[in-house]
């Protein structure tokens, strides 16, 4: 059904992707991991797992718990390092046609500018997502992200080092997400992904300890998608560049709606684990939407009624 006559394609800064369903960062591994499900080249693109210069083992177990709503997880951004993802697993996505984002993690501006001219040193990657709104980590993440002169400062620091198209992902923890979203456009962002997840604690009665072991983790899926919802809203009117919108997505009418509030693109999260189909499913429900509605995916951005 993707592979239709429909036009879904649409276009952030210099990149034009297929369509506008991809996968979220730390929900889709490396890109590598769901080929046995569909074909992952299908998709608009994949958001790798956030890579960082060394290789990290990321916070000890347990480092995810189901809510009612949603999940919580304090990975720590364990990941195999940005020179294990260059060279062992980039070529084999670059081999599969897979649309490569490279999501990546520093806790200086040095360091996120390092990654940066790493990633940029190899063929096939479509675009940088600077995560500076991780909130399970002790430094960087949310310092960086909450803080509108520190998020254009490292949004500056990869500018200097790269052509690659730079999307920065946005916490909703931020007191002021539009100008935080404002100075990174201003440093030189091609777009603002948006959200990353929100703190939060489960705690077991019985045990009475809370039920992650970094006792606070980043609220993702359902739980997020009316905050994600608005804020994607407000910040499609308050810059001119692309946003691409996160949180809570499982469905395609879930998609559309954050097309409507605005945004370019979405990522599918969370609903990858309940279902390793999801993004596909999203996307093949987008297409026959698009063809029973005779348009292209691109006539529904920012089409929210007064
Ligand atoms: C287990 C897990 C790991 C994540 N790891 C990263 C990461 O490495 N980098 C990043 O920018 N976001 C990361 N995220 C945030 C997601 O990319 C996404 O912004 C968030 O989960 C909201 O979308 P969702 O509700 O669809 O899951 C992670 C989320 C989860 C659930």
């Amino acid at each position: 059904m993707s592979g239709s006559l429909v036009d879904l394609a649409v276009t952030i800064g210099d990149v034009t992707l297929k369509n506008p369903i991809l996968t979220a960062s730390g929900t889709f591994g490396y890109g590598l991991e769901y080929d046995d499900f569909f074909d992952t080249a299908e998709l608009g693109g994949i958001c790798t797992k956030g890579l960082s210069l060394l290789p990290r083992a990321g916070n000890p177990p347990d480092r995810i718990c189901e809510t009612a709503s949603g999940m919580l997880n304090a990975i720590g951004l364990a990941n195999v390092g940005v020179e294990a993802f260059c060279t062992e697993k980039l070529p084999k996505l670059r081999a599969r046609g897979v649309t490569v984002v490279a999501n990546i993690f520093a806790t200086t501006e040095e360091d996120f500018a390092a990654l940066a001219i790493r990633v940029s040193a190899e063929a096939g990657v479509a675009a940088l997502e600077l995560n500076v709104s991780c909130p399970n980590v002790d430094k960087g993440g949310l310092l960086f992200g909450c803080d509108a002169i520190a998020a254009a400062r490292v949004t500056a620091a990869v500018r200097a080092v790269t052509t690659l198209p730079i999307w920065v992902k946005m916490s909703p923890e931020a007191g002021d997400l539009k100008g935080v979203g404002l100075a990174c456009q201003e440093a030189g962002a091609d777009a603002l992904t948006a959200i990353n997840t929100i703190r939060g604690l489960s705690i077991d009665v019985r045990t009475k300890t809370a039920r992650l072991a970094n006792r606070t983790g980043g609220l993702s899926g359902p739980a997020l998608k009316p905050l994600a919802l608005r804020m994607v809203w407000e910040l499609a009117r308050a810059v001119t560049i692309p946003i691409i919108g996160i949180g809570g997505i499982a469905t395609t009418d879930d998609a559309i709606e954050f097309l409507l509030a605005g945004a370019t693109a979405v990522q599918v999260g969370t609903a990858s684990f309940a279902d390793p189909t999801a993004s596909k499913r999203v996307l093949d429900g987008l297409a026959a939407y698009c063809a029973a509605e005779k348009i292209a995916a691109r006539d529904l951005i920012g089409k929210l009624r007064a």
